[in-house]
Order: structure tokens, then sequence, then C-alpha cells
């Protein structure tokens, strides 16, 4: 199929897509380069497209915007909606995502974004949702099911995009047996607002027969996420805290303000909770679509995976996590020394907060079926970290 690929109006190069292969197997002209998805940008060598890595990445970013392999229980969902691959829902609603504004205009029709972007367009979430999340689902039923935005989603956390009075929300579940991680998206969301972070609203919701986390879409038709990874992507790696620094640099470089205390307070709520995966694909920034400037460090979101939740043992308490400072990992009390200005933070807005936790674990017992001696070791953490925290500030 030729195809033009587009970034909400703007025509950024124009391309044979295969769509038994989900390949680029030509591209003809690039327009626009610097409207490309940021990662392309550095593949690209003006004379000779179609023979430089431009084209493969090119066909790599696209495959990446699909389902990943590693999604908790993707052979369920596949089979569920009579599909053998996420790579076959690529290309049935454009392309379209609700985290930036790539899509692929087939040549000689005159589809609009207005038309197709899921900002403004309904779409048919209810078999989708009930194929990701529910224990017990049907066969999906409707084509126009599979023309959503659950197309194009990233992280191995079962989810999907619903709508709720005009507004997209992103649900999450839990991994495997695993149910914790909707929680400590919550409690995260909690400390963010105590401690002034930006950060996505994660809200609880149950559907069905399990516990969800809930967030509103963070990007608008205006916007785009670019993560760290593909900003990083064209940077030399060091493998120490350079990486970090520079990533402040460039981010700084770019006009986004406030750069370091926004980075700063991303690595004060890992120590907190404890977050082991603050991996280069879990945060990022903010780029206006139109006129392609940097806005913001993206607010603070994926929270999940805190808490020990790897580590739980009902017969001891076993403590034994690290975080992640972009390709190093690290004990928190190491990890939390890139900040550098900890003073700046009112520890007391913390008051209470492992008993709001422990009251909030109580209140889904019946259907967590956590123990209440898990509900206390969960608290016990916090509140340890909480103390770590204090420790810091007052010796700082
Ligand atoms: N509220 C949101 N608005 C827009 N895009 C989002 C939102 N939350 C997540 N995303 C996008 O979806 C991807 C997967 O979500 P994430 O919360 O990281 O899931 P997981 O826990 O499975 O990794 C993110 O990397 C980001 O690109
Ligand atoms: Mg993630």
């Amino acid at each position: 199929m030729k195809c033009i690929l587009m970034n909400k109006n703007t025509e950024v190069l124009s391309c044979d897509f295969n769509e038994v292969s989900k390949f680029f197997d030509k591209i003809y002209e690039v327009y626009n380069i610097d409207y490309a998805p940021y990662i392309l940008k550095s593949f690209y060598i003006d004379e000779d497209i179609n023979d430089t890595p431009f084209r493969t990445n090119l066909s790599e970013w696209f495959k990446g915007r699909g389902i990943p392999s590693w999604r908790d229980k993707l052979d369920l969902l596949l089979l569920r909606l009579n599909v053998v691959a996420p790579s076959e829902l690529l290309d049935k609603a454009f392309g379209l995502s609700l985290s930036d504004q790539y899509w692929l205009k087939p040549v000689g029709t005159d589809i609009k974004y207005e038309d197709i972007n899921f900002f403004d367009n309904d779409f048919n979430y209810a078999e989708f949702m009930e194929a990701s999340l529910s224990k017990n689902s049907k066969m999906i039923q409707n084509a126009s099911s599979l023309k959503t935005p659950n197309n194009t989603t990233d992280g191995m956390l079962k989810k999907a995009w619903i709508i709720e009075n005009g507004t997209r929300y992103l649900l999450k579940g839990g991994y495997k047996n695993e149910t914790l991680q909707p929680f400590n998206e919550v409690l995260a969301s909690e400390i963010c607002k105590r401690l002034g972070f930006d950060h996505v609203e994660y809200t609880l919701d149950t559907y069905k027969d399990t516990v969800v986390s809930k967030c509103p879409c963070f990007i608008t038709k205006d916007t785009e996420l670019i993560t760290c990874y593909q900003i990083r992507n064209d940077m030399k790696r060091h493998d120490s805290i350079e990486d970090y620094e520079e990533y402040i640099k460039k981010l700084e470089s770019e006009g986004i303000k406030d750069v370091r205390t926004k980075i700063e307070n991303m690595y004060i709520l890992d120590f907190l909770i404890m977050n082991e995966d603050r991996h280069l694909n879990n945060f990022g920034i903010i780029r206006d679509v139109n006129t392609l400037k940097w806005v913001d460090v993206a607010p603070i979101f994926d929270n999940g995976q805190s808490l020990n939740i790897e580590y739980y043992d009902e017969e001891e308490l076993h403590i034994s996590s690290e975080g992640k400072l972009f390709y190093e990992v690290k004990p928190f009390d190491e990890l939390i020394k890139v900040v550098k200005d900890i003073k700046r933070i009112d520890v007391s807005k913390l008051e209470g907060l492992p008993k709001w936790f422990d009251d909030l674990l109580h209140q889904y017992q019946n259907i967590t079926g956590y123990s209440d001696t898990r509900i206390n070791r969960l608290c016990i953490l916090l509140n340890r970290q909480i103390n770590k925290l204090k420790k810091l500030i007052e010796n700082s």
C-alpha cells in the first residue's frame, strides 16, 4: 500500500507499506524529517534513504507501536481477538495511538486526521476491555472492536483504553497473579499530590472481578510523548551518572523549565515507594506536534512495580530491591544521592500516609485476599522509606 506517514496534519514521508509483513518496503520521498518520530531522525541521511538503516528503523519503530511480546497473557488476548500476532492489529486503525499523533494515510484517499483520531472520535472499547482484563471473556464479535487505540499500547501489564464522559482513561491490571500494581499507582499519586509533584492521577476501579488502576490520558491532540529511550538513543552511553546529567542538559537546551527539580521528584518518589521499574520508556517529555517545541517533562507515570512487589514472602520480610538510574541498577540508598536539593521536600506532608495506605488496602481486602500480615508489611516498608527520607533531609 502506498501511503504517507503523517504527524497529525504534517506529511513526513511517502512510502510503500507492506500489509502482510508490516514492513516498509520502500521510501519514496522524505518531506519533513523534523516531524518524524524522534527516534528516526538520527538515522536519517539525506542521500539514500532506502539503503541506510533509516528504512529498517522506520519498520522497527512502527512494529514497536504494537502490543509487545512480553504483555501479560498475550496468547489469551490474541485468541480472544482472533488474531495471530500483535502486528496484525498495527494498521487496523491507521496506526493511530493516544500517546502521539502519527498515522498512515493511504495515497489517493482524502482521509482527514480530524475524522479518525481517537482524541475526538469515539471507539468501541467494551470488547477489547473485556478481552484484556476479564478472566472469562468471549471471543470478540465486532470487527470495529479492533479499530481502537488499544492496538498501539506499550508495556507488560494487561490494559485497555476506555471513554467515560468524553475523557479517555487507561485501565491497567496487575501482572499474572499479583494485584498490587494498581494500589501502588494510587499510593504514588497520593505521594505526588502531597509533595506537589507533577503526576498522572491514578485512581482505583474494579472491572468485574479485578481491581484496576485508572488514569486519564495526559496527551492531547497537540502533543506527543517522547520517552527518554528515544531521546537518549543517539547519545553516547556512559553507564554512569553522566547519562542522567546529559539528559537533563538536553532537556534544558530544548527550553524545558525546572528540568532537574522535576526529574529529582521522580527519583524521590521512586525512593519512597521503592519503584524498581523506572526504565527509559517509563519517563520522558511532551512535545508540541504543531510547533515541535519541547513543552515539559512528562508527568510521572507507571509506578506499579514497587514496595518489594517481586519479593513478598508470607514467612519473612525480605527487602532486596533496587531502583533504576538510566542504565544502572542501584540500591535505593544510592539512587537517592542524585537528588541535589532534598531540603526543599516538606516531609511532614507525608504524615499519616502509611495509615492511609493501610486503610485503602483493608478496604479492598475482600477482593485482593491480602493477609493482614502482607498489608502490615507493605505499610512497614513505606514507613521505613519515609523515615529514611526524613533522616536524609535532616542530615543534608
Ligand atoms: N495516561 C496516559 N496517557 C497517554 N499515554 C500513556 C498514559 N499512560 C501510559 N501511556 C503510554 O502507554 C505506555 C504503557 O503504559 P504504562 O503505564 O507504562 O504500562 P506498563 O505498566 O504496562 O508498562 C506508556 O509507556 C506510555 O507510552
Ligand atoms: Mg511502562
